[in-house]
């Protein structure tokens, strides 16, 4: 069964590790990402350099690679893949041969949640979401997020637990459509997530995100022998 690490990063300070942020991001990360990041809101591009610089220490401690030797090779089910290509799913070159290592990252409340398999096969699939519960008390999330199914068993949470609920299930959403790779393309009240195969709510004893933040990572691999897809987690 493979095994999901996870790692959380906590929110740092624009005013006073923002210059250390724009500095590793220069010395670890691509032109494409430090592009991507120019053409943000300041704050919004040094959180963006924060988590692809997080993410990419994290990959090479877990390959045991140096970080410097590591180039991005994201995914995009409408735009491709190549190291020209900033966004979708992440995965990272080393020496120009493509790591066996299935990322997935998030951000939330300043928070960055990262996961990865290692030893993944090429056919890996995995997602990783973290919600902020504040983001969903608005008007109309039910309909635009939940299935009925979904919100007939939402009404018999008590208005407290509410906001936490629906978190959980939106965190659910977006790992299981990042592992997809396919995202809000799909409309996520299409999407039943009460019980999937593969999909795991993640607590705050094991990411070390506060307990606060719902989070939930979702993980597909081929099933060994008949070729015929299938999921496992652990
Ligand atoms: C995937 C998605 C649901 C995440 O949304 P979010 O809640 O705003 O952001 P999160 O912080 O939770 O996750 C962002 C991360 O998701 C990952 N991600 C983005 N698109 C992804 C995809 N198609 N498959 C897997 N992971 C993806 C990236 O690692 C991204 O990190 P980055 O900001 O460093 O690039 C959203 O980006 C989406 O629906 N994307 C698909 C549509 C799209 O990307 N269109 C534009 C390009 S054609």
């Amino acid at each position: 069964m493979a095994v999901c690490e996870v790692r959380a990063i906590p929110p740092f300070s624009l005013s006073g590790e923002a210059g250390t942020v724009q500095r590793d991001a220069e010395r670890f990360l691509d032109g494409v990402e430090l592009a991507r990041a120019r053409a943000m809101a300041p704050a919004a591009g040094a959180r963006f350099l924060a988590g692809r610089v997080a993410q990419r220490v994290f990959a090479a401690e877990l390959m045991s690679v140096p970080v410097t030797d590591l180039c991005t090779a994201y995914s995009c089910p409408r735009c491709g893949a190549g190291p020209e290509l900033g966004h979708g799913r992440p995965g990272y070159t080393y020496r120009g041969v493509r790591l066996p290592l299935a990322l997935s990252l998030s951000k939330a409340a300043g928070w960055t949640l990262l996961a990865a398999v290692v030893d993944a096969s090429p056919e890996t699939r995995l997602g990783a979401d973290v919600e902020d519960p504040s983001g969903t008390r608005f008007d109309g999330f039910d309909a635009l997020a939940l299935t009925p199914a979904e919100s007939i068993e939402l009404r018999l949470a008590g208005p407290d637990q509410l906001p936490a609920a629906r978190a959980r299930l939106w965190a659910r959403k977006e790992a299981w459509l990042k592992m997809t790779s396919d995202g809000l393309r799909t409309a996520p009240s299409t999407l039943d997530v009460r019980e999937r195969d593969g999909l795991r709510d993640l607590g705050p004893a094991e990411t070390g995100l506060p307990a606060f933040l719902a989070a939930a990572v979702a993980l597909s691999t081929p099933v060994q022998g008949n070729g015929s897809g299938g999921s496992s987690s652990s």
